[in-house]
């Protein structure tokens, strides 16, 4: 099992560019399966979860070259794919879920497994099952499967979500761009990975129009057209680097964004006295001796990531004051707190509420990541303990984050991967 070992006290500084959107890249990679045409994406994060669902994609029979130094991936599918999705490819990957809608509405027949469990909640695919459903699928759920079937095709017709879920309104946009028809979506998300999705359909020759805030209007069409694509930057990873700088007090230059997508991140943490100096396509960050407290609220784009919370956390664990954090999102994504309190941090729950107080030295210590988020929550409190801080269960860390240790090495952390 692979290990980060960090030793804390150094400062960041130099340029980091960020890479492309897991987020973005993997419903990208789901919606390929409609078109027998050459797609071309680009700025593709070389991540674990980009590897997944290109294997997966390959299982069912799609040519996929995954350029790894060019950060490319190149698509041709055959004129007809297999239309099953297995555990094992599923088993670590939710996102996994995603081919389920293309393939329904493309071949009328699939069998996809249960996403693998995760540790920030039960997360539940209802809202995609149930969207399908109305649009005329059967589906069936036995042995850890998804038995779907809609043999005359998926129909449209109006679906307003109960809730806002990305996953959910990825799945069914791409399902209604071949589905017969008009679909309206309503209450869907808007995160820039979803708009990204969009302007990816839309090049394949989709008919989707936005016709209000969390509102779409989707016409099925029949035979769609190759495409080249380039992915949007990943905004998690853009503000993990900001609060990794913030957090050592050091000076960094975040290239490769926009950063009016992540206005919300810059508004809050220019509240804790870290300094953002935007520009067209990067920023330079430094920090701040005097971090202030403040609260905050997790919830659906513009508003502050879920994706961001853990981090955000650990800066809290630095500020003057008692901070609080308010997870709307994920009703268990507190995993990380117990780690934190090994390390010395002062930080209380109550349900989906954290109280963090401020001014607490970190320590050092062995810590076991849980997921994605958490673990590089773990990676940013080991760069502000006084000693090594060792970081356990990296795999997950390696689904999301593209070299962690190479762009943090290069900026004067002392970082390393143990074997
Ligand atoms: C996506 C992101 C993930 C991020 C999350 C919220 C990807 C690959 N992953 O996950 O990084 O943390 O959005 O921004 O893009 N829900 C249901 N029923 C469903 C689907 C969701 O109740 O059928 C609930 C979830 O349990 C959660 C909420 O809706 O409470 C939002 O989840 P959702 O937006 O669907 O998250 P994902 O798409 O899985």
């Amino acid at each position: 099992m692979q290990k980060l070992q960090i030793t804390g006290g150094k400062k960041i500084s130099g340029t980091i560019a960020i890479s492309g959107s897991k987020n973005a890249t993997l419903p990208i990679l789901a919606a390929t399966i409609l078109t027998n045409k050459k797609i071309l994406i680009k700025n593709v994060p070389i991540v674990r979860d980009v590897e997944t669902m290109a294997a997966l994609l390959s299982t069912m029979g799609s040519f996929v070259k995954l350029k790894k130094n060019e950060k490319k991936i190149e698509i041709i599918n055959k004129k007809s794919l297999k239309t099953f999705a297995p555990y094992n490819l599923l088993k670590t990957m939710r996102a996994g879920v995603l081919v389920l809608g293309p393939l329904l509405a493309k071949y009328g027949v699939a069998k996809v497994s249960l996403p693998g469990g995760c540790s920030i909640g039960s997360r539940p695919i209802d809202l995609h099952l149930n969207a399908l459903k109305k649009m005329g699928a059967k589906i069936k759920v036995k042995n850890g499967y998804i038995t779907a079937s809609a043999k005359k095709g998926l129909k449209g017709c109006l679906i307003k979500f109960p809730k806002i879920s990305v996953g959910a309104t990825e799945n069914i946009l791409i399902a209604a761009c071949f589905s017969k028809g008009k679909t309206k979506l309503r209450n869907c998300a808007c995160e820039p990975e979803v708009e990204d999705l969009i302007e990816f359909l839309k090049k394949l020759g989709c008919k989707i129009n936005q016709v209000g805030k969390r509102s779409f209007d989707v016409v099925g069409v029949k035979k769609l057209k190759s495409a080249v694509h380039k992915v949007i930057f990943d905004r998690i990873e853009a503000g993990t680097y900001i609060i990794a700088t913030a957090l050592t007090n050091g000076r960094l230059k975040i290239t490769n964004i926009n950063p009016k997508i992540i206005h919300t991140e810059i508004k809050i943490l220019t509240k804790m006295n870290v300094k953002i100096r935007k520009r067209k396509n990067f920023i330079i960050v430094s920090g701040f001796k005097k971090i202030k407290n403040v609260n905050i609220n997790t919830k659906p784009y513009p508003g502050f990531p879920t994706d961001l919370q853990a981090q955000i956390m650990v800066l809290m664990t630095k500020a003057d004051g008692i901070s609080t954090i308010k997870e709307n999102i994920f009703e268990n994504r507190f995993m990380h707190v117990s780690e934190l309190r090994r390390m010395g941090a002062h930080i209380e729950i109550m349900g989906n509420k954290a109280k963090i107080f401020g001014g607490k030295k970190l320590n050092g210590a062995e810590l076991m990541a849980t997921d994605l988020r958490a673990s590089v929550c773990l990676v940013l409190a080991g760069l502000i303990s006084n000693d090594k801080t060792i970081v356990n269960r990296i795999y997950h860390l390696d689904r999301g984050y593209e070299k962690i240790e190479n762009k943090l090495s290069k900026c004067g952390v002392k970082i390393k991967r143990l074997k």
